[in-house]
């Protein structure tokens, strides 16, 4: 977060308490403390604030402050600074309780109750769920039948659900029903760590704030779009996890199909979080299923074998812990889409992404169309390469526009130059976890950067059948890549008709 936008242009958000359950886990500790330490420090968080964890182990409110305390020295983003720190650890408490048990929501009741009396936080309330999937539903259920997501007197009860929603279209209605009978849309915030980038995020003002890319943002202009989303980690101790997801769905079907919605959207009528929304699901709308056949030619899937990776050698897939031998998981996928509106018919959209990859690095390219080349034919020994845009999201954070110029001399020669933005040139930022402004949102209650529910099930239509298909013909090729490389040799194929080329930045 901008400490110079957020102090000059953000309030603090107003009195409410904030209630975690998971707290337990790897999130709490990781992320979501440090960005509310994050707030605080950039004054964003109310006087009247209190923070309830709430997991299964029998624990003191005091125990769960000197964790936390520990917890927050590691993993701080940024110096912390010992009296704000104490603040907001005296804030913090804990109930223990099974997520199942109707007991739990009734201590939880009394303990809001305390919280509101101490630290005035009125009857405003966040609930963050970042427990294992299976749990949304019966928590948000028992919520309800506690009473807890009653909204009155002008305090607001909104519901923040983890990823991943749903593991297919049936149950992530299912779970849209569940929750729905519960809350009000407006009360639940389907939350994805990748719009809380500040990458992700420029990319609307970008489009939308400068007048020179609107008009050549469109099937006249543009040739092709490039998605990619590298990882070089491997799936580390979350292999249970994955078995049950893969690529597709753990960082396509969600993250990946909202940068495309950012990329293809129209120009909303406003900044209001559904004139945002509306836009984004015609996108996803736009995209046509794949017919089974299609699958296998618009769609690769990989999986990494033993490879070596910043010069060390790391196993295959199939022998991370937690993982099957055989297993068929999918760590790299690579698919092509086309968006079929005005704007947009005949551009394909190629996205990739995958784990132990040989770099880290998300980006997106927009590459546009080659000019005429009579004019410099004799003069290029090779083809002329077309201009592309690049949205470079992480590590890298900025926009690169790569154009020809003639190299100076006396014949024509042409290169390729690069005009480059870096978000260093904004100066000290200061680290971010990527959850402030999404807390923050939360809790001023801006729904603009989550989930709506059209736009899950309208993701997961689009991957629904490339899943089928992958699951009724497993595939006998794996591992097809070798862990430190850019995935499998099949992705290639995707582009060739066409005559593109996967290409990433240097
Ligand atoms: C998560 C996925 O949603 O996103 C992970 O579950 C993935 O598997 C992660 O590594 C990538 O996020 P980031 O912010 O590191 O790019």
């Amino acid at each position: 977060m901008d400490s110079t936008a957020s102090s000059e242009t953000l309030r603090p958000a107003g009195p409410c308490a904030v209630v975690i359950f998971g707290a337990a886990g790897d999130l709490t500790r990781r992320k979501l403390l440090p960005a509310l330490y994050n707030l605080k420090a950039h004054g964003l968080l109310p006087g009247e604030l209190a923070v309830v964890g709430v997991a299964r182990k029998p624990k003191s409110h005091d125990e769960f402050r000197m964790e936390q305390s520990e917890d927050i020295a590691e993993f701080a983003t940024m110096p912390v600074d010992g009296k704000l720190w104490t603040g907001l650890r005296d804030a913090l408490y804990y109930q223990s309780g099974e997520f199942a048990d109707p007991e739990t929501y009734v201590s939880l009741s009394a303990l809001l109750g305390q919280v509101s009396r101490k630290h005035g936080t009125g009857g405003s309330v966040l609930f963050y769920l970042a427990t294992p999937p299976d749990f949304f539903g019966e928590i948000v259920r028992r919520l309800g039948e506690a009473g807890l997501t009653r909204e009155e007197a002008g305090a607001w009860r909104r519901i923040v659900v983890e990823k991943p929603f749903g593991r297919d279209l049936d149950s992530a209605r299912a779970l849209n029903r569940e929750i729905g009978r519960v809350l009000a849309e407006h009360q639940i915030y389907r939350i994805d760590h990748y719009l809380g980038k500040e990458t992700v995020q420029n990319i609307l003002v970008f489009r939308f704030a400068n007048g020179l890319f609107e008009p050549i943002w469109n099937r006249r202009y543009v040739d092709h779009v490039q998605i990619l989303v590298a990882e070089t980690v491997g799936v580390e101790e979350r292999g249970d996890y994955y078995e049950t997801a893969g690529v597709l769905r753990d960082v396509i079907q969600n993250h990946m199909f909202q940068l495309l919605a950012l990329i293809a959207m129209e120009p909303p009528s406003s900044f209001e979080p559904d004139a945002v929304r509306d836009e984004k699901v015609k996108v996803l709308e736009s995209i046509r299923p794949m017919a089974p056949e299609q699958v296998l030619t618009h769609a690769v899937r990989g999986q990494y074998g033993e490879g070596t990776l910043g010069g060390k050698r790391v196993p295959a897939y199939q022998r991370e812990p937690k993982v099957s031998p055989t297993s068929s998981t999918e760590t790299y996928a690579a698919l092509r889409l086309n968006v079929e509106n005005w704007r947009w018919a005949g551009v394909p959209f190629y996205l990739r992404s995958g784990k132990r990859l040989a770099r880290r690095n998300t980006e997106i390219t927009i590459q546009f169309r080659r000019p005429p080349l009579l004019l410099f034919e004799r003069l290029c020994e090779a083809e002329i390469e077309a201009n592309r845009l690049v949205l470079h999201v992480q590590p890298e954070e900025g926009i690169e526009l790569q154009m020809k110029a003639k190299r100076p001399g006396p014949t024509v020669h042409l290169k390729t130059v690069r005009l480059d933005f870096s978000y260093k040139d904004f100066g000290e930022t200061g680290a971010a976890t990527g959850y402030e402004r999404l807390l923050y949102d939360v809790m001023t209650g801006d729904s603009t950067l989550f989930h709506r529910a059209d736009m899950v099930e309208a993701a997961w239509r689009i991957a629904m059948p490339i899943l089928d298909v992958w699951k009724s013909l497993p595939t006998h090729e794996f591992p097809n890549y070798a862990a430190g490389s850019w995935g499998p040799a099949s992705a290639h194929a995707l582009l060739a008709p066409e005559g593109h080329k996967w290409w990433v930045s240097e």
